[in-house]
C-alpha cells in the first residue's frame, strides 16, 4: 500500500524464451491489475544470473522481455515497467532480508530443490537465496497483490514470513503481500511430458510452445503433443495430455470445457491438436506484430527504462530508507 493506492508487484526473467505458459499463466493477465493497483512489473535480470547467462544473450533478452510487456498491452503510462539491475535498491534489499531469512526455509523450496538438481554443477548461494531477492523485489514496492503462476506461490508464501518476521522485530515496516492466482491463469503442461509444467529451459523443443514461434511450428508441435490413450476428447485426470490441450483451447478461445468436449465430440486427436494448434497461432499473431514493432525501436525502449526505473526508484527509495533506519543505519542527509 503507498498511500490510499493497493499495490501490485510481478516480474518477469528475462532468461530463454517465454512460453504460452508465462502468457497464459501471468503475463496476458497483467493487464488487468492495472484498473484496480499501482501496478510494477519488473524485468528481472538479477534473478536470470542465478544460473550462467551469455551476456550479450540476456541483454538482448531484457530489451525483449520488455517489449513483450508492451506488446502484451501494458500502457507504461498506467504500469511502471523496469529492469531489476537499475534499481539498485532491489540487491540492498535483498542483503538485508537475508539476514531475516533462515537457511531452513530456505532449503525447502521446491524450485531450488528441482534447480539444484538440473544445474549440479553450478549450486551456488545465489540460487539458494534466490527467493529473498524475490522478497526484496516485493516488498520495496509495499506490496498488497503478486500476480504468479502457480509454482511462485511457494516463494511469495517466504515472503510473507519474512516480512512478518521483520515487523515483529520491527512494526510496521512492510506491507505484508498475497499471492494472486490470475483468475483464468492456469497451469500449462508440457506437450511432451503432460505431468511436467511447460518451462522455457525445457531442452526438449517440442514439449514448449514459445509466444514467438511462428505459425508453422506452433501448428507442427501441437501435431506431435503426446495424447493419451483413447480416442474421446474429454477433460479427465486420467487423460492428462488432452486435459492439457483443452485448457490451452479455452484460454485462446474463451470457451468451457463442456463447450470444448461438445465442439469436438465424435472427433479424433488429430483434428483437434490441428484445432489446438491454430488457435493458438491466431491469438498469438496479434502479440507478435506489436512485439516486433516495440523491438525495432531500441531507442524507445530504452527510454522506457530509464523512465521506468525513475519511477521505480522513487517507491524503492522510500521503503529502504525506512528499513535502514529502523535497523540502526546511519543515515546523513
Ligand atoms: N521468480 C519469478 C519467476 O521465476 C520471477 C520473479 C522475480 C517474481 N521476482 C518476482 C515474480 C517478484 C513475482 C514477484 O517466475
Amino acid at each position: 500500500m503507498f498511500g490510499e493506492q493497493k499495490v501490485s508487484f510481478s516480474g518477469v526473467q528475462p532468461s530463454g524464451n517465454l512460453t504460452i505458459g508465462n502468457y497464459l499463466g501471468a503475463i496476458r493477465n497483467f493487464k488487468e491489475y492495472s484498473e484496480q493497483y499501482k501496478t510494477f512489473y519488473c524485468v528481472v535480470d538479477e534473478h536470470a544470473i542465478t544460473v550462467r547467462q551469455v551476456p550479450a544473450d540476456l541483454r538482448r533478452r531484457t530489451y525483449e522481455t520488455l517489449a513483450l510487456y508492451l506488446a502484451c498491452g501494458l500502457d507504461p503510462q498506467k504500469n511502471t515497467l523496469y529492469v531489476q539491475s537499475m534499481v539498485h535498491e532491489h540487491a540492498e534489499l535483498g542483503w538485508i532480508l537475508n539476514c531475516f531469512t533462515m537457511f531452513g526455509e530456505l532449503s525447502r523450496m521446491t524450485q531450488f530443490k528441482d534447480k539444484s538438481a538440473r544445474h549440479a554443477d553450478n549450486i551456488n548461494a545465489g540460487l539458494f537465496t534466490y527467493p529473498v531477492l524475490m522478497a526484496a523485489d516485493i516488498l520495496l514496492y509495499q506490496t498488497d497483490v503478486v500476480p504468479v503462476g502457480i509454482d511462485q506461490v511457494q516463494h511469495v508464501e517466504l515472503c510473507r514470513d519474512i516480512a512478518n518476521r521483520f515487523n515483529q522485530i520491527y512494526p510496521d515496516t512492510f506491507t505484508i503481500p498475497t499471492a494472486m492466482l490470475a483468475k483464468n491463469g492456469k497451469k500449462i503442461m508440457s506437450l511432451a511430458d503432460p505431468e511436467k509444467k511447460m518451462s522455457k529451459s525445457d531442452e526438449n523443443q517440442n514439449a514448449v510452445v514459445y509466444i514467438l514461434d511462428d505459425r508453422d511450428t506452433i501448428i507442427r508441435k501441437f501435431k506431435r503433443a503426446v495424447t493419451d490413450s483413447g480416442s474421446e476428447i474429454r477433460f479427465d485426470p486420467q487423460k492428462p495430455g488432452v486435459s492439457n490441450l483443452i485448457t490451452i483451447y479455452s484460454c485462446f478461445t474463451g470457451k468451457s470445457i463442456e463447450e470444448i468436449e461438445r465442439e469436438f465430440e465424435g472427433k479424433g486427436y488429430g483434428d483437434f491438436k490441428l484445432a489446438v494448434g491454430e488457435v493458438t497461432a491466431d491469438a498469438l499473431a496479434d502479440v507478435q506484430s506489436r512485439y516486433r514493432e516495440f523491438l525495432s525501436d531500441k531507442a524507445q525502449l530504452e527510454a522506457q527504462m530509464k523512465r521506468g526505473a525513475e519511477e521505480a526508484s522513487y517507491y524503492a527509495r522510500r521503503t529502504l530508507s525506512k528499513v535502514q533506519k529502523k535497523l540502526g543505519f546511519v543515515q546523513i542527509h
